[in-house]
């Protein structure tokens, strides 16, 4: 999830792959998951990663009847202890989200939850923070609506938002970037624009990566100079290096082939 600063990354809320996997929606990276045995070892290793850099992770069961249901980054969107529970963009993954919002709630007693409602559309996959500052990609999942609700809130809470727009060749805003630490963005080449993300804080840098390691933009920073990246993006693997993070390396083929990336597996709360 993309939503919480580092110093903010200690619970994990992840959800198992269900049988039904093979039919997620997949119009954009993948053609459709293959091997769900598969699926289940990388998403297990995903956890036991977060694990192993301190995170406390738990794994809700697997939702039968929603075969995109491990993407809980898109079901929930929590800046700085206040949960927004948008309506997801696509009417097969609205129904994902109730254990999802009940176990945030229980977890996260005392805090402000926002639901969306009417025609607004959002998931959380849309959002990107780097530091105090935050993105929305206005996608075929994020509407103007959802993205006023999504305003209020930050403007509440005194963040400035961005809109970026979605190439129709992407999914959403985290398909196509990530902040690897709170003052680093990493994003393809030739997706977006070189002024898409704005002037930046003193400090903070976009690094722009060939446009071949479009999903390898999509990482997890956690605690500890630690970073999660996917197998076989050897350009982002050395700005990692060079950036001086430890990179561990996770084969997420059966992920991709959901359409599905590293944060999208997760929610920080
Ligand atoms: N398969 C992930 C999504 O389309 O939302």
């Amino acid at each position: 999830m993309a939503t919480v600063r580092l110093d903010q990354k200690s619970r994990a809320l992840t959800r198992s792959v269900p049988d039904s996997y093979h039919s997620a929606l997949a119009n954009y990276f993948g053609s459709g998951p293959t091997d769900i045995e598969l699926a289940r070892a990388q998403h297990s290793a995903y956890c036991e990663a977060m694990k192993a850099s301190g995170i406390e992770v738990t794994v809700l069961s697997a939702d039968e009847n929603h075969p995109d249901c491990i993407f809980v980054e898109d079901q929930a969107v929590i800046i700085d202890g206040h949960v927004l529970l948008p309506v997801p963009g696509h009417p097969s993954r609205v129904n994902e989200q109730p254990p999802i919002a009940d176990y945030l709630i229980e977890k996260m007693g005392g805090a402000q939850i926002c639901r969306m409602s009417g025609d607004a559309r959002m998931d959380g996959g849309d959002i990107l923070r780097l530091g105090d500052l935050f993105f929305v990609g206005r996608s075929s999942r994020t509407n103007d609506e959802g993205i006023k609700e999504l305003e209020d809130l930050l403007h509440h809470l005194n963040y400035e938002l961005r809109i970026i727009d979605i190439p129709e060749g992407a999914l959403h805003l985290t398909s196509i970037a990530s902040t690897p630490t709170d003052n680093v963005i990493i994003a393809p080449e030739g997706m977006l624009s070189k002024d898409a993300f704005g002037e930046l804080p003193e400090g903070s840098e976009v690094y722009w990566m060939p446009i071949e390691e479009t999903y390898g933009c999509n990482t997890i920073g956690l605690p500890g100079n630690k970073v999660l990246v996917a197998e076989g993006y050897p350009t982002v693997l050395e700005k990692m290096q060079e950036l001086g993070l430890e990179s561990v390396v996770l084969d997420v083929s059966q992920f991709r082939a959901g359409d599905g990336s590293l944060t999208c597996c997760s929610l920080f709360y």
